[in-house]
C-alpha cells in the first residue's frame, strides 16, 4: 500500500528575532515549494544545511501547519499526523523508560491488529533488520548515538507505514551499516511498495536510493530541480552500481547545481536581500 503525495505552492514562515534589535521579523523558510511524489516513489531530497529540508517532511507529516500552499495526500489535504505516515526524525526519538524492542512494539501497538506475541515477533525481526537483535532488552541510555537511530528505524519500518518519511536516518552510521541498511530499505520499499521521502545530506546515499533526486535551494527553501535517475541496476548488479559511469555522471550534476548554491548562499548581497 502506498500514497501519492503533492505539494503545491507551499510556504512555511516562522517568526524569529533580530540578532541585534531583538524585533520580531518574518523567516520565509519555504517559498512556493512545488513537489509531487507519486504513490510507491523513492524520492530523495538533498540540499544545503538550513535550506528548509527538516521543514518539508515535517509539513508532509503533519507536525507542521504551512503558511500558503496546500499539501494533499491521494488528494485529500493534510491536517495533522495520521497512522498512514511514519517517521524516522533527525534527532533521535525513543521513549526513554522502555527498552528497545519496547521502542519498537510501542509504533505497533499504535497501530493495532496485532497480538502481543505478534507484536514481540515482529520487532525481534525489525531489530535483527538493523543489526541489533542482542540488544533488543537495552534502554536508550544504555546504547550509542547510531544504535538508537537503528531502533527509530526498525520502529519505523516494523509499522509498514503507506508513507515512510525519513530525514537523513543513515547520517549517525558507520559507513558499512549505512550501505548494509541502504541495501536493506530499498529491499524493504521493493516488497512492500511504500511511498518513501529520504533526505540526506549525501549526494551518493540521494541517487543510490532516489528514483527522482530533488535538489532545494536555501533561502527561500525551493525545489531547484528534480533528477530522474536511470541506474541500470540489473546490469549492475554484478559490479556496483555505484561505479557506472551513470551513477558519476548524476553525482556530478547534483555536485555542480549544490556548489551554485553555495556561491550564491555566501554572497553578501544575496543576504542583505533578505533581511
Ligand atoms: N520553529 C522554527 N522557528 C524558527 N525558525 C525555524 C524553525 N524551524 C526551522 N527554522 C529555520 O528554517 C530554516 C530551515 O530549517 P530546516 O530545519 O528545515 O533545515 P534543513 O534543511 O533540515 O537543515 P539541516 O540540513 O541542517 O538539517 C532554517 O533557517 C531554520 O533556522
Ligand atoms: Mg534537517
Amino acid at each position: 500500500m502506498s500514497s501519492r503525495i503533492e505539494l503545491s505552492h507551499v510556504g512555511q514562515t516562522f517568526w524569529v528575532r533580530g540578532d541585534e534589535d531583538r524585533q520580531l521579523r518574518e523567516f520565509v523558510a519555504l517559498d512556493d515549494l512545488d513537489l509531487e511524489i507519486g504513490a510507491g516513489e523513492f524520492v530523495t531530497v538533498v540540499g544545503p544545511s538550513g535550506c528548509g529540508k527538516s521543514t518539508v517532511l515535517d509539513l508532509i507529516a503533519g507536525l507542521a501547519t504551512p503558511s500558503a500552499g496546500r499539501l494533499t495526500i491521494d488528494g485529500v489535504p493534510i491536517t495533522g499526523p495520521g497512522l498512514d505516515r511514519s517517521v524516522v526524525f533527525q534527532q533521535y526519538t525513543l521513549l526513554p523508560w522502555r527498552t528497545a524492542a519496547g521502542n519498537v512494539e510501542f509504533a505497533l501497538e499504535a497501530r493495532g491488529g496485532l497480538t502481543k506475541r505478534e507484536r514481540a515477533t515482529r520487532a525481534r525481526e525489525y531489530l535483527d533488520l538493523v543489526g541489533l537483535s542482542e540488544f533488543a532488552g537495552r534502554y536508550p541510555h544504555e546504547l550509542s548515538g547510531g544504535m538508537k537511530q537503528r531502533v527509530a528505524i526498525a520502529r519505523s519500518l516494523s509499522y509498514e507505514p503507506q508513507v515512510l518519511l525519513m530525514d537523513e536516518p543513515f547520517g549517525a552510521l558507520d559507513a558499512q551499516t549505512r550501505e548494509r541498511l541502504q541495501e536493506e530499505l530499498l529491499g524493504i520499499w521493493r516488497r512492500t511498495g511504500t511511498t518513501v521521502v529520504f533526505i540526506t545530506h549525501d549526494i551518493d546515499e540521494a541517487v543510490f536510493l532516489g528514483q527522482r533526486v530533488a535538489v532545494m535551494s536555501a533561502r527561500p527553501g525551493r525545489i531547484s530541480e528534480v533528477i530522474a535517475v536511470d541506474l541500470d541496476r540489473e546490469a549492475a548488479a554484478e559490479t556496483d552500481v555505484r561505479a557506472t559511469r551513470q551513477f558519476a555522471e548524476h553525482r556530478h550534476h547534483i555536485w555542480s547545481l549544490l556548489r551554485q548554491q553555495h556561491a550564491a548562499d555566501t554572497d553578501p548581497t544575496r543576504e542583505l536581500a533578505h533581511v
